[in-house]
Order: C-alpha cells, then sequence, then structure tokens
C-alpha cells in the first residue's frame, strides 16, 4: 500500500514521534511542500500550538488555503492536532477541515485524532482498549486514522436517496426557499425526502449512559422514542446523503436540529451513520455562516461518523423573507453546489 505524506505545521514535539513510530508508511513534509509541487492525494495535516495557541505559520497555512479554491481537488485527507494546552485543538481542526474540505478536499469519517496537552480526552479508549498509557491510545488512533485515510472508498449510488432535514417555516425560511430549489435541481436520478423537525415536540438527549445508550440503540430507538425516534431515526437510516438546512440563530444551528443532532447519538453507537453523506446550506442575516457550518460539520463529522465531501456548504447571506431567491447569481450556485452533491453521491470525488 503506498505511504502517507504528512504535511507538519507548529511544533510538534510528541506527535512527530508517534507518527515516526507507526507500523504504516509516512512521509513527514513541511506543509510549504504542497504550495510547490501540489498536494500529495492521500495526506495528513499534523498540526501543533503552544501554550499561547496556534502560531503565525498556521494562520500562514489557512490562508494558503483559502487562495487557491481547487487546490486539494482530488484528494483525501485526515488531521491530527498536538496541544501543548487543553484548548485550540477542536477549534483549530475545524477551521482547517472547514476550508480544506471548500478548497476540495474530501474526509473519511472520524477524520480527527487530536492530542491536547494532557492526553486526558485518550482516557476511555486508553481504559476501553487496556492500552499501558493515554499516549499509546492516541497512537492507536493515529494509526486507525491514516488507515482511513489510505482505504477511503466512497460507495455510489444509481439514484441516491437523500434527506433534506430543517426546522423553518415554509411561508418565510430563506434558508428552506433554498433547500428547496436544490432539491428541484437534483431531478429524477435522486430519490429526494424532505422531512420538517419541527412537526413533533424534540426533547434533547438525556445524556443516557454508554450502556443505555446502546441497549436502546440496538433497538432503533432511544429513551424518549417520540417522533425523533419513530420517524426521523429511519429516516436518516434509510438515507445515502443527509443535507441539512440551517439558518444561523446566534451564531449557531437552531434548537432543534441540535437536539437531533445530540440524539442522533443513538445510532451512532449502534453505528448505523457509517457511510452516509453530510452536506449542509447556512442562511444568515447578517454574518457568522462559517461557525454554524464548522458546528455542524464538528458534531456529526468528527465526534460522530458521516463522512466530509468536498465543498460540503453552501453559505448565503439574506435576511428579510424571500430576499435569498433575489440575490445576484443566486441560480448558479444553487446549480453549481445541486452539481457538487451530484457528483459525490453518483461519481467518485475523491
Ligand atoms: C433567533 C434568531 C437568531 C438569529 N441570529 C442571527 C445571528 O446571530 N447572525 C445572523 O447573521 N443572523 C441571525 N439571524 C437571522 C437569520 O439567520 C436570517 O433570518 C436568515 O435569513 C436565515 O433564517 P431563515 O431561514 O428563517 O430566513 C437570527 C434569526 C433568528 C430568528
Amino acid at each position: 500500500m503506498a505511504g502517507l505524506t504528512v504535511y507538519c505545521c507548529g511544533p510538534l514535539p510528541r506527535l512527530r514521534r508517534l507518527l515516526q513510530g507507526l507500523p504504516c508508511a509516512v512521509r513527514l513534509a513541511d506543509w510549504r511542500e504542497l504550495l510547490r509541487d501540489g498536494p500529495a492525494r492521500r495526506c495528513l495535516f499534523a498540526l501543533g500550538t503552544d501554550e499561547l495557541g496556534p502560531l503565525p505559520e498556521t494562520l500562514e497555512l489557512l490562508r494558503r488555503i483559502r487562495s487557491a479554491p481547487d487546490r486539494f481537488s482530488g484528494c483525501v485527507a485526515g488531521v491530527a492536532v498536538d496541544g501543548a494546552a487543553e484548548l485550540d485543538t477542536k477549534a483549530l481542526a475545524r477551521q482547517l477541515i472547514f476550508h480544506l474540505s471548500m478548497a476540495g478536499c474530501a474526509f473519511p469519517e472520524r477524520p480527527l485524532a487530536e492530542g491536547t496537552g494532557s492526553l486526558h480526552n485518550w482516557t476511555v479508549l486508553q481504559k476501553r482498549l487496556g492500552l499501558p498509557s493515554r499516549e499509546a491510545a492516541w497512537a492507536a488512533a493515529l494509526e486507525a486514522l491514516c488507515l482511513r485515510v489510505l482505504d477511503f472508498s466512497p460507495q455510489q449510488y444509481d439514484k441516491p436517496r437523500l434527506l433534506m432535514l430543517h426546522a423553518s417555516d415554509h411561508a418565510t425560511s430563506n434558508t428552506l426557499a433554498l433547500g428547496e430549489r436544490i432539491a428541484a435541481q437534483l431531478g429524477e436520478d435522486f430519490s429526494v425526502r424532505i422531512m420538517s423537525l419541527r412537526n413533533g415536540a424534540i426533547e434533547d438527549c438525556r445524556g443516557c449512559s454508554y450502556r443505555v445508550c446502546t441497549h436502546f440503540a440496538s433497538r432503533g430507538t432511544c429513551f424518549y422514542g417520540g417522533s425523533i425516534a419513530t420517524e426521523v431515526f429511519p429516516a436518516v437510516q434509510s438515507s445515502d446523503v443527509l443535507l441539512l438546512l440551517l439558518p444561523n440563530y446566534n451564531d449557531a444551528v437552531g434548537a432543534n436540529v441540535m437536539a437531533f443532532i445530540n440524539r442522533l447519538s443513538s445510532l451512532h453507537v449502534s453505528g448505523a451513520l457509517s457511510g452516509k453523506t453530510l452536506f449542509a446550506v447556512v442562511v444568515s442575516g447578517y454574518s457568522g455562516g462559517d461557525l454554524v457550518a464548522e458546528q455542524a460539520m464538528g458534531a456529526l463529522c468528527l465526534n460522530k461518523s458521516f463522512l466530509l465531501p468536498p465543498r460540503f456548504c453552501l453559505l448565503e447571506t439574506a435576511n428579510d423573507p424571500g430576499e435569498i431567491l433575489r440575490l445576484p447569481e443566486i441560480e448558479a450556485r444553487v446549480r453549481t453546489f445541486a452539481a457538487q452533491i451530484r457528483l459525490c453521491a453518483k461519481n467518485r470525488c475523491d
């Protein structure tokens, strides 16, 4: 099997050692190599922070990724972040993965292996695998991530089943109007189902123990049951692609959508989300769409197991009801986004 190129950026005292000790073939390179030679088609980004957070070099990497919108087309990547402190690792990874996706990069499920300063985040896995140290648990996760990147080969569908989920009002919502335009573009060769999360009261996740959660999950439900378990879970299970409609509410996804994502833990622990692909539409009245997109992507692809395709998100700004459909060039952007969904679900886009 061909090896993986690891693009290193920032201080990596522990991570470099762990990567060099992996049984699979990895080649460590300075991240600037990708500017000179173009990125490797299968790669890992290894980022380090110091006690004060990300270094200027990391900002330079993010800026370079954004400077060439197609640079990563055809690439598949994973991300590893080595933190000197307890903060920053997840925020940095989310930002990097968001911008890489928008520059054409695809990601396998759970594309992040981060180490906080204390490595406390590996305590559970260390216990579960009976490993001698947290560092050993991180090394095992790194190896598994490298293999997921190298082996990544998303399934293609003749007639992909797309589930469009929203919690908006038909009469006024810009986000829903945009979603319906996208669905109309997908046409006959997709099976599209549009479902509202507002039709039943949604209890948020109760935070059951892992044992209780897996108990209910094995029966395809969750502690609370309700419309999430009887209607939304089956719809998610029988879909290949999830298209989430996300109006920006206080720079975050709305409460109904967040409750849905939290309750999805039940399907996640039973493995029912594997192989499904996430797309999203974010509409903000003013600003902050990247925060909403990163929140949804972080929850569903980093914490749960959706695949993240290239250019997974359409981000727009519109506030007054109906304004979205009057934005300049909006139909062209709808067509481009629908074509991207088609490319990923029906053809290979990695
Ligand atoms: C409760 C609430 C909070 C909002 N917070 C923000 C915000 O933080 N930033 C912003 O740009 N727009 C914000 N908006 C405006 C919406 O993002 C805007 O109306 C947009 O068109 C998407 O909503 P819609 O699909 O319901 O039309 C907020 C709207 C509501 C109702």
